[in-house]
């Protein structure tokens, strides 16, 4: 499993930390976490899921997980690398356009959703933290039993 995450004040990165200790809780495989810049097809390619985490600027998918994308489409899609994602947006108050863009954006994509997009508007507390974490649990779990 990859968690691929861009946070510019920490928040989404506080929201990917919390994800990555609940898929190491389920104890099911592989978790490896990069920020959008460090990642690539290489990294996608040797994936068996991915978790995208990253806030909603300007009504959009913030620019580093776009980027991540944009950059991975053609190997991705090339190799045929049909793998399931799942996703966490880090929003002010809003959080749904930059949902709806992304999920549009990935229906395109040699990846198929697993779960529902949690969104966490404001800096994520403790309760928001705990769905982070519950979320890169359950995922990480399924991807082991197959269930995606
Ligand atoms: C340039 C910019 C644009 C933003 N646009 C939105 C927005 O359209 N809707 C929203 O709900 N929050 C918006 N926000 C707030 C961020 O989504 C929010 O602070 C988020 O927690 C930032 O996470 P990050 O700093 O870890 O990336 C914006 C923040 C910035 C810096």
């Amino acid at each position: 499993m990859l968690i691929v995450y861009y946070s510019q004040s920490g928040a989404s990165a506080a929201l990917a930390r919390a994800a990555w200790q609940g898929a190491l809780a389920a104890d099911a495989g592989e978790v490896r976490v990069a920020r959008s810049w460090d990642a690539g097809s290489r990294e996608l390619l040797a994936a068996r899921g991915l978790l995208l985490v990253g806030a909603e600027n300007a009504g959009s998918l913030s620019g580093g997980l776009k980027d991540f994308l944009d950059r991975t489409f053609y190997p991705v899609s090339a190799q045929e690398h049909v793998i399931p994602y799942a996703m966490v947006i880090s929003a002010g108050n809003d959080g749904r356009n930059a949902r709806r863009l992304a999920e549009t954006m990935l229906s395109g994509y040699p990846l198929t959703r697993a779960t529902d997009t949690l969104i966490v508007r404001g800096e994520p507390d403790a309760a928001s933290l705990q769905r982070a974490r519950e979320l890169g649990e359950a995922f990480a779990t399924g991807l082991e039993m197959g269930i995606f």
